[in-house]
């Protein structure tokens, strides 16, 4: 599938979970493999894109060609996101980001000496809404991993996002979502516009959305 409709294009991925510390030896974390941006990662690759994938903690080596960056916390991949971001033209945030990381790491290792325990949270940003409201030419593309009202959940999203895309997925299926290595997902545009990508490997599912996403980029260039 090597073509160049992607040359000299900066995408920037982000993949994976992040990893909230919450003293020297325990985290909040979530189910992310980190398979779906990277399988984006490849696919933009083959397209021949310069390829950014930034992931948090992952069993997956980055593909060759790509420049990685590994953050643990979503501040980390806030911080390295924003910095990166005016020079991309696209930018896919597959990432399982934590939207809350405890108040406070305890510097030392909190011992099981009372009956109960209160971790107080308190939200991260929300990078992609942020990237939302920065944009000036970027194609945004975002993810929504829902369990119920999969459709009008995702469209909400791209709204209040100010999505170019949006992919949303129901994890709650069958060989959909979190550590799969298949993903059914529904394509939604601005416009009202929808594609259903019925259940395939990621590869495949990274392969169409790239496809749709390069799309997008040559309907802007026309004038
Ligand atoms: O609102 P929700 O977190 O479900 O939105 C999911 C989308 O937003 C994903 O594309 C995810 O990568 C992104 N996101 C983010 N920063 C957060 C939370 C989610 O960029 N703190």
């Amino acid at each position: 599938h090597r073509n160049q409709t992607l040359k000299d294009v900066n995408v920037l991925i982000t993949a994976g979970p992040t990893m909230e510390p919450i003293d020297p030896v325990r985290y909040i974390s979530n189910h992310s493999s980190g398979k779906m941006g990277f399988a984006l990662a490849k696919a933009a690759l083959l397209c021949g894109a310069n390829v950014t994938l930034v992931a948090g903690p992952v069993h997956l080596e980055p593909p060759a060609g790509c420049t990685y960056h590994s953050v643990k916390t979503t501040k980390e991949m806030h911080e390295i996101v924003l910095q990166l971001f005016d020079q991309q033209q696209i930018v896919i945030k597959a990432a399982a980001v934590a939207d809350y990381r405890p108040a406070e790491m305890a510097t030392q290792k909190i011992k099981k000496n009372q009956p109960d325990l209160t971790i107080q949270m308190v939200k991260n940003p929300d990078i992609l809404l942020e990237l939302g409201k920065k944009k000036t030419h970027q194609i945004l593309v975002g993810f929504a991993a829902e369990t119920e009202n999969v459709a009008s959940y995702a469209a909400d999203k791209m709204k209040r996002k100010r999505l170019d895309l949006m992919v949303a997925n129901d994890v709650s299926r069958e060989g959909a979502g979190f550590q799969h290595d298949t993903n059914e997902v529904i394509l939604m545009k601005p416009s009202g516009e929808m594609k259903e990508i019925s259940l395939a490997s990621k590869e495949i599912i990274a392969q169409e959305i790239i496809s749709e996403i390069v799309t997008i980029l040559n309907r802007k260039k026309e004038p």
